[in-house]
């Protein structure tokens, strides 16, 4: 590819001019407010490394502020006493509302995280509106047991015994930047189904999404208070967030590291946790497939968003047999992709986030390198502006090296062979992570047997990285706990209560 040929940033529509230039506020109390200190976040256009906006930071009185707010909004108001249709009529209003300005959001996000905006449009904000629907009808579903006991009181003492799932309360949601609406969406479509309320905190590189949302959300019509948006960095106002003793549930999306560090601020008060994080995801390819087709796949599972994705299909597993046409296939979408800034029809792939993660991603290149890899294509930065890097392919690699250890989050493959499906299984649960996985085969008995070998919350077949809000989706090992989406979504931001009455005689305790 010539580096030379990556285009301008196209101009920004009206609507998104407009919106960049709002003062930087936070959404508390149903009220965009004044940040309480002086420091802002600059914005940055990843295509261009230039400054869009500014955000606020919020501080500790901003955390605190906006934590009681939603403290005060789940104990008193109308949002306690509202009933299952009426906040689900309030989030299909919200999604019609993405709907209407689907294509201003699909802008916005592709300015500021750098996505093709063809692929915003495609995903991301279907995928937000998909999951506030999605939710919305489980806010009339939510329901509990009742049970056939053998307790026994006082002679003719009869017992009803049962469940109720309750709002599990204020909840802390932290996203990250790779997906920043879908992931605000994905965060607090439960918790409006619920009756939980929340404060939701976008990445310090992507607020701008989650603010354009906050403005719908007023205009949707819910209660003060139920959704609070703070700005801020992940040290300091993610971390005030965590450890306020107001939160009930933190629910987090991003690094293992933080995730860690998360769950041992959650500790002190117990609050309940839920982590979605990093991985290292294994594309396993079995001979009997067509090679040309699966290339197509597994490169898809891994340049999409640039790799910058959860789910990557970042450690490529093809069978001895196969892997040289795999390889070869692989490495021809690599090298044809079109690289440009995210807001031009023609790109495939647009910068990663920031200065930040590119340098993290070479140096990854680097290390590999030096631990004698070879990289068949890509391998460096464009000298262009914007935060590019150029899909790549790396081959000759060992089981211990960072590369092929390591969340690299770029566009970067590591591609290994392997023998029998014993073997090839084992290779793929190598490593700390356990996020997801796909199978490529037809031949539906090695599929089967495939399958409850793979150590990963999930596994898809002939397919990578299809997600849909009816569907689980969480960790194992270091990926994380706890399941969004689907019914396991609504368990997530609920109690359990039992109830149990003595309805005839004089009862009896103990
Ligand atoms: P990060 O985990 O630091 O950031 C994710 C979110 O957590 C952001 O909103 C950030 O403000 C917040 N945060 C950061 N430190 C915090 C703290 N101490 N307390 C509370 N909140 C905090 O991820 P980062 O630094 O942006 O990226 C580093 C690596 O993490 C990437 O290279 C990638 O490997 C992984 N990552 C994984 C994601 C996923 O979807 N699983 C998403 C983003 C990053
Ligand atoms: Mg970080």
């Amino acid at each position: 590819m010539n580096a030379n040929a990556i285009p301008e940033q196209p101009a920004v529509s009206d609507a998104v001019a407009r919106f960049l230039r709002r003062p930087a506020r936070l959404l508390i109390n149903g009220e965009w407010v004044e940040p309480h200190g002086k420091s802002r976040i600059a914005v940055i256009d990843p295509s261009t490394e230039r400054q869009i906006a500014e955000a606020a930071d919020a501080d500790d009185a901003d955390v605190d502020r906006a934590v009681r707010a939603a403290r005060t909004a789940f104990e008193a108001g109308p949002w306690r006493d509202s009933l299952p249709d009426e906040r689900e009529a309030l989030m299909w209003r919200l999604a019609d509302l993405l709907e209407k300005h689907a294509e201003e959001l699909a802008e916005l996000e592709s300015l500021d995280n750098g996505k093709p905006i063809s692929m915003a449009r495609l995903v991301d904000i279907p995928g937000a509106i998909g999951h506030f629907r999605y939710m919305a009808g489980w806010a009339s579903k939510i329901d509990g047991s009742t049970f056939n006991t053998s307790l026994r009181g006082a002679p003719g003492t009869k017992f009803q015994t049962y469940t109720v799932r309750e709002p599990v309360g204020v909840v802390a949601q932290i996203v990250p930047w790779n997906f920043p609406l879908l992931m605000a969406a994905l965060k607090l479509a439960p918790v409006l189904a619920t009756g939980c309320t929340s404060v939701l905190k976008p990445a310090e590189q992507t607020p701008l999404t989650a603010l354009r949302l906050g403005e719908l959300i007023l205009e949707a019509g819910f209660p003060p208070g139920v959704v609070n948006i703070l700005t801020g960095h992940g040290e300091t106002t993610g971390a005030a967030l965590v450890a306020h003793p107001g939160i009930d549930k933190i629910a987090f999306t991003g690094s293992t590291e933080v995730g860690k560090l998360i769950n041992i601020a959650a500790t002190p008060t117990l609050k309940r946790v839920s982590l979605e994080l990093g991985g290292k995801s294994p594309v396993i390819v079995l001979p009997d497939v067509d090679p040309r087709t699966v290339a197509s796949g597994a490169a898809q599972a891994i340049f999409f968003n640039s790799g910058q994705v959860c789910v990557a299909g970042s450690r490529l597993f093809v069978q001895r047999k196969i892997f040289d046409a795999v390889l070869e296939g692989v490495s021809a979408v690599s090298s044809s992709l079109v690289l440009g800034p995210g807001l031009d029809e023609r790109t495939q792939m647009g910068p990663l986030i920031s200065q930040e993660q590119r340098d993290r991603v070479l140096a990854y290149l680097e290390s590999g390198r030096e631990q004698g890899a070879a990289i068949v294509t890509g391998g460096n930065a464009p000298a262009h502006a914007g935060y590019y890097v150029k899909p790549t392919v790396i081959v000759d690699v060992k089981p211990d090296m960072k590369i092929v250890r390591e969340e690299i989050f770029g566009p970067v493959v590591v591609a290994q062979r392997f023998d029998d499906l014993d073997e090839g299984a084992a290779a793929a649960n190598e490593g700390p992570y356990g996020l997801a996985a796909s199978i490529w085969s037809n031949d539906l008995r090695a599929v089967q047997r495939l399958v409850p070998k793979i150590k990963a919350g999930t596994v898809w077949v002939n397919c990578h990285a299809m997600i849909d809000p009816g569907m689980p989706f969480g960790g194992y090992k270091q990926s994380g706990f706890g399941r969004e989406q689907g019914r396991a979504g609504i368990e997530l931001y609920t109690e359990m209560k039992s109830v149990c009455m003595a309805v005839q005689g004089r009862g009896v305790a103990g």
